[in-house]
């Protein structure tokens, strides 16, 4: 199960994301918005992030007009590893050496076709842990 949330600015790639994943038989967890009225990102970033950090979703997708500020947002929540990226080998390599688990995406910057190939890699694509784990857990002991 993955998680999925915008506010306004992500909202209308959101849907669109969300009959693709029906499509796909991908199951996932709506946190809103459930309209394009204007609402504050942070409060669906902490929804998304904790659904996340507390394993109830394996994974989860973040949508606002950029994508950055659902990315800062979500990564103030421990154990969270929110990215925001508009190439396919970024978010690989989010996945491979960095264990991403949020991707967060712009709405009013990329298109469908776009948001869908960087979904697929992200969704796909597996951490290879060994030296990157030790790096992660570096992170994780953050004062
Ligand atoms: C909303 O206008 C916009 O600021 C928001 O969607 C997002 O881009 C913030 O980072």
């Amino acid at each position: 199960m993955i998680a999925i949330g915008s506010d306004h600015g992500g909202y209308e790639l959101k849907q669109k994301v969300i009959e693709y994943l029906n499509e796909q038989n991908i199951k996932f967890k709506d946190f809103g918005i459930f309209s394009n009225d204007p609402c504050d990102y942070p409060t669906i970033a902490e929804k998304v992030a904790k659904s996340v950090a507390s394993q109830e979703c394996k994974k989860g997708l973040l949508f606002c007009g950029t994508g950055l500020g659902m990315s800062i947002a979500a990564n103030k929540i421990k154990n969270v590893r929110a990215v925001c990226s508009i190439d396919s080998f970024s978010v690989r390599h989010s996945r491979l050496h960095n264990n991403a688990n949020i991707l967060c995406l712009g709405g009013r910057v990329i298109g469908l076709g776009l948001a869908i190939e960087l979904i697929n890699v992200f969704l796909n694509t597996d951490f290879e842990g060994g030296r990157h784990q030790k790096r992660l857990d570096m992170i994780n002991n953050f004062k």
